[in-house]
């Protein structure tokens, strides 16, 4: 057994369920931050321990930019707790040689979830229901009262068919909806099985009554819903953002949500994040906002955390990682 001197230090940036870091104990010394709640981002009394430490195990609010990898010359692994990396400069990390690792695939139900779950409060108006049914609003049957979306011959634009866009395809055509979806490659395998037509953002922006984003954060993906894409919506389209918030203009999507460009919008993610409860956005009965919870399950953080640190031991091994991103 090597001295626990011996072992290599490895920085978890913040503190975590300590069964979720079980895999660690024993392999590695081990700093960790403080708790998500206090602080986003490295926090300050992490910085000393970055030149010597071999691993760095991150969550999403974590700039791994220059700045840190020059701090930090003995980093041998990157392992983010999450399966987007756009917080990761991964060019930087690949001048260095230092793998990126990531969690694909275990928060892919999760996710697909809750985008249903935003996606049938919306089409349903069910904030605004249960706030009137509160507030005293609830006087008789009302015929005409709190109408929505049909999901069932609805047509679902999903933007990004990659696992998580296909989880959300497959529980839409349980509800019976058409599917269109863009992205930069056609999947014919998912063309077939769930009868989903590929077209170019602008016809899926126009013919969907829902439009999903699944899509990662990257510069052609940036602001990819500005004021002239939700122009390109129906007035009656909702929009759906469990990406990343730079994905959409927030200034440009409060206007549309103000004016009835677009109907309703559900956000997971926002621009910036987290929005203060002070943002335009929150002054909107038609914008549903959630704290960035697409994976926030049970099984998925746990089975999130189980895969960071399997790619944390491996890049310190000098292993192929299970999943690397770079
Ligand atoms: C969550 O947004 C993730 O990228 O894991």
């Amino acid at each position: 057994m090597p001295t626990q001197t011996a072992l290599p230090l490895v920085i978890v940036s913040h503190e975590l369920p300590p069964d979720w870091l079980a895999p660690l104990h024993g392999r590695c010394r081990l700093v960790i931050g403080p708790s998500t709640a206090e602080f986003s981002g490295l926090a300050p009394r992490l910085r000393p321990y970055l030149p010597e430490a071999a691993g760095l195990f991150s969550l999403l609010t974590v700039q791994v930019d220059e700045s840190l990898l020059d701090a930090a010359p003995n980093l041998r692994i990157v392992s983010n707790m999450a399966v987007g990396v756009d917080n990761v400069d991964l060019a930087a990390c690949r001048r260095r040689g230092i793998p990126v690792g990531h969690t694909p695939g275990v928060l892919t139900d999760s996710t697909a979830d809750l985008t249903l779950a935003l996606l049938l409060s919306l089409a349903r108006h069910l904030p605004q229901a249960a706030a009137d049914a509160r507030a005293g609003k609830w006087t008789t049957w009302l015929p005409e009262g709190w109408l929505g979306l049909e999901l069932n011959d609805a047509t679902l634009g999903i933007v990004g068919m990659g696992q998580i866009g296909q989880a959300v395809a497959h529980r839409a055509r349980a509800f019976g909806m058409r599917l269109l979806y863009t992205g930069p490659a056609r999947k014919p395998e998912v063309e077939i099985e769930l009868a989903a037509q590929h077209v170019p953002l602008p016809q899926l922006l126009q013919q969907s009554d829902v439009v999903s984003l699944h899509a990662p954060l990257t510069p052609e993906t940036r602001n990819l819903i500005n004021m002239n894409a939700l122009e390109h919506m129906k007035s009656s389209a909702i929009l759906i953002n469990m990406a990343r918030g730079p994905l959409v203009d927030s200034a440009a999507l409060f206007v549309a949500l103000q004016n009835g460009t677009i109907a309703a919008a559900g956000l997971d993610v926002t621009d910036p994040e987290p929005l203060t409860p002070t943002h335009p956005l929150y002054t909107l009965p038609n914008c549903l906002i959630v704290p960035h919870i697409g994976s926030a399950t049970h099984r998925a953080r746990r089975r999130m955390a189980e895969l960071a640190c399997k790619n944390l031991l491996a890049g310190l091994a000098g292993q192929p990682l299970p999943h690397q991103a770079n």
